[in-house]
């Protein structure tokens, strides 16, 4: 472990369809985070939902996240963008980047990079997505993990690595009915880890958050985490489910560290 607080990050996706569905969510969440002591949340609604999500006061414990940032830093003439730092102005934390829905619909480990540079230099904390397609058995997708995290991070100077978590989602165990294997989840992690030191250094790579993510919910979660050892979940449809990401902060949050 990286850290010794968790990072639950909740992926809404586009969903729920409406305002006073999104709020509802978000106020369960609220009520929850500050009773955690050793657990951090994120959620990421949909960028129209974001700002009715926060809250005035700060919530002890709980953050906000986005699901997207424009690669233009400028202020101007970028119709349908939306900035990092308006997204900082509104009290968001976290932007998630890369993710694999995203890059199905076209985004290059380049735009990923210059995304990340962008959301880095508001003062964000960039989620960076990666993960193979398949498994195979001669091992051809740790080339591909390798090259993602490589060419995703490729313009981020040594100064800002401390703002990244990366998220680890085999795409093959996003939306499905059951997540990687937990020693799976711990070799995929320790690989992530290593491409990252070997990149930033060894201190840095002791350090950065490695999530995991793909089909978690309140059952499987603390298992995720004790033996699949990451720092933190990258939560999709169980995020929008209140009632079982309630018990999914619950159940992550009574895991004793060793
Ligand atoms: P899932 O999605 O939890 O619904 O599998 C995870 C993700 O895409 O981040």
């Amino acid at each position: 472990m990286s850290s010794n607080k968790k990072l639950i990050v909740g992926n809404w996706k586009m969903n729920p369809v409406t305002l006073d569905e999104a709020k509802k969510i978000a106020s369960k969440i609220k009520r929850i985070s500050p009773t955690l002591t050793s657990t951090e949340t994120v959620i990421c609604p949909p960028l129209p939902f974001i700002i009715s999500c926060g809250s005035r006061k700060e919530v002890k414990h709980f953050h906000l996240g986005s699901q997207s940032a424009s690669v233009e830093m400028v202020r101007g003439p970028h119709t349908g963008e939306v900035s990092a730092e308006m997204l900082h102005d509104i009290g968001v934390e976290y932007v998630i980047i890369g993710h694999s829905e995203q890059r199905a619909r076209g985004e290059s480990d380049v735009n990923v990079a210059k995304k990340i540079k962008a959301v880095i230099d508001a003062g964000l904390s960039p989620i960076v997505c990666v993960g193979e397609l398949v498994r195979d058995e001669a091992g051809a997708y740790l080339e591909v993990l390798k090259n993602q995290i490589k060419h995703s991070l490729a313009d981020v100077p040594l100064a800002s690595v401390k703002s990244i978590v990366l998220a680890y989602e085999p795409i093959w165990a996003i939306g499905a009915p059951e997540p990687m294997k937990n020693e799976d989840i711990h070799e995929s992690s320790i690989f992530v880890k290593k491409v990252f030191s070997d990149i930033f250094g060894v201190e840095a790579g002791l350090k950065v958050r490695v999530l995991y993510g793909g089909s978690v919910n309140y059952r499987n979660a603390p298992d995720i985490i004790s033996y699949g050892k990451v720092d933190g979940l990258l939560v999709g449809r169980e995020s929008v489910n209140s009632p079982g990401f309630v018990e999914l902060l619950k159940a992550v949050d009574n895991i004793a560290y060793k």
